[in-house]
């Protein structure tokens, strides 16, 4: 709404091998214009970084999974904002939920993810920070409280200028790879929460300006009715941005 434009981000997670990768790149650089009012942005593995910077569109801009909160040194197995930045990639989706909950490893808290967020800024990339409830915490009704404990430390750490250069990724957990799709009524009323949550704790003028993207099971065929809503500013688009798809969705901005 307003001056914000959409941001829609795909997140390929640990997906691809050369050859699919080859093969979505032309299907994407075939794909037609991205609507003037859009922003594609899509999130690869480290490793097929340099494939897309050398053969995907100009038009649709690179973002990393993940960042170390290390700068560059003796930290073997991290790779670095800088060497991001460095790299060609604009930006980086911060504390996934997939992340977060550390698929067998310790898992990333709100406090981390803040930390590499300050990192990654600091470093001139822009940041996706994902937050977003579990099924339990829906049901007992603490979906606002456990998007506020997410943003809390971001809130406390980053500056009004390096919000300039941060969207806000609502993924509701329950809704991530399950086909389970929030309703347009459900997802826009806790974007407008998270966006109050905003006004109240870092300024208006942010909460203004910030992007609050929906993700969890979006897919062409029901992105129009969440990007229709006044505080859906775009989406981060798992499954669906493996596929040509993703430019359904790029398209169905209002
Ligand atoms: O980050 C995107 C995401 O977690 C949603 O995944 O597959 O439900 O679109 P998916």
């Amino acid at each position: 709404e307003g001056t914000r434009k959409y941001l829609l981000g795909g997140n390929w997670k640990a997906n691809g091998t050369v050859a699919s990768c080859e093969k979505i790149i032309a299907e994407f650089n075939g794909a037609g214009p991205i609507p003037a009012n859009a922003e594609a942005v899509v999130g690869v593995p480290f490793i097929h970084i340099p494939i897309c910077l050398q053969s995907l569109r100009s038009d649709v801009e690179i973002a990393a999974q993940n960042c170390s909160l290390t700068g560059t040194g003796a930290y073997t197995g991290e790779t670095c904002a800088s060497q991001l930045k460095d790299m060609g990639v604009t930006w980086v989706i911060l504390g996934h939920s997939e992340r977060r909950e550390g698929f067998g490893m310790a898992g990333e808290d709100s406090e981390l993810v803040a930390k590499k967020t300050k990192m990654a800024l600091s470093e001139g990339l822009k940041v996706m920070i994902c937050i977003g409830e579990k099924k339990e915490e829906r049901e007992a009704g603490t979906t606002m409280d456990v998007c506020a404990e997410q943003l809390k430390p971001c809130a406390e750490i980053l500056s009004k200028e390096d919000w300039a250069n941060v969207s806000i990724a609502y993924e509701p957990v329950w809704a991530i790879g399950t086909g389970l799709t929030a309703t347009p009524e459900m997802a826009q009323e806790t974007h407008a929460n998270i966006r109050q949550w905003v006004a109240d704790n870092v300024g208006a003028d942010v909460a203004a300006a910030v992007r609050i993207q929906y993700g969890g099971s979006m897919k062409g065929a029901n992105a129009e009715g969440l990007l229709a809503q006044p505080d859906i500013d775009g989406g981060l688009i798992g499954g669906a941005s493996l596929t040509l798809d993703f430019f359904n969705c790029i398209n169905a901005v209002p």
